[in-house]
């Protein structure tokens, strides 16, 4: 179902965002399309959009409840969130929990082994760069953020971290890695972003040992895997209890 809207303010590869008759709120619809390796490869999948958002919209409503601070205001209907307008911090933070993806193919760390305590790792966003991994002085050069907003996110990702691993963990799931993005809101307060979906989490099914079976995220997508919506909709079936 398609709510009214006010014109578009900004679309990405995987969501478009409208602007609403509140100025401090904005519509978000998730899109069936999935890219990767930065949109060189990209297909549509129906039904990928309405599974990323209701996954997104129980994640937030989890850390609404545990007092973390988001940009979510409501699921609206399947395809459709409405959010809190904020402004972009330019960055990816990532934390890993299991070496795999990147981290393997640019260093030596073997495939699979679990990081105590967890890998955390900001990115510049930019699609045009590929964003680039930041060091701790490309960072302070780029003067994005403040070292007191640094450790404001890095310490509000890492609570994200154990929150969303124990949420994952209670139906059988494997919080491998995920990435989120921060933005401020018209009063200044720093929030979680974006979505929070098997697009931005490597997810393992834990009933299911098979290095390939077992992953439910958008690498079967990347991996050319098939079964993009199947894993997907297993995930929002267990969040479900279904
Ligand atoms: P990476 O191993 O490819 O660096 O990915 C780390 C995590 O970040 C993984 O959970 C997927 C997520 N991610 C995004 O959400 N967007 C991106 O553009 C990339 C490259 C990764």
């Amino acid at each position: 179902m398609k709510p009214d809207h006010g014109p578009l303010i900004y679309e990405g590869k995987a969501k478009r965002i409208f602007s609403t008759a509140n100025p401090d709120q904005v519509l978000v619809h998730f899109k069936n399309d999935a890219t990767a390796f930065n949109a060189q490869k990209h297909q549509e999948f129906d039904g990928k959009g309405a599974l990323n958002c209701q996954i997104s919209s129980a994640i937030f409503e989890m850390l609404k409840a545990e007092g973390v601070p988001t940009h979510y205001l409501g699921l609206i209907s399947e395809d459709w969130l409405l959010a809190q307008k904020v402004d972009v911090i330019p960055l990816e933070v990532v934390i890993r929990n299991v070496a795999t993806g990147s981290l393997c193919r640019e260093t030596p760390i073997n495939e699979g082994i679990e990081l105590s305590p967890p890998l955390l790792d900001l990115y510049y966003k930019d699609d045009q760069l590929g964003d680039p991994l930041l060091t701790e002085a490309r960072l302070k050069l780029l003067q994005l953020i403040t070292s007191d907003q640094r450790k404001g996110i890095e310490s509000l990702a890492r609570r994200v971290n154990e929150l969303l691993t124990s949420f994952f963990l209670n139906i059988d799931l494997l919080l491998v890695d995920f990435k989120l993005e921060l933005g401020v809101n018209c009063e200044g307060q720093l929030l979680i972003a974006d979505e929070i979906s098997p697009d931005t989490c490597r997810i393992w099914d834990k009933r299911n040992l098979d290095s390939e079976a077992r992953i439910l995220d958008k690498d079967r997508f990347r991996k050319g895997l098939g079964g993009l919506t199947e894993g997907y909709g297993q995930i929002l079936k267990r969040i479900q209890g279904v």
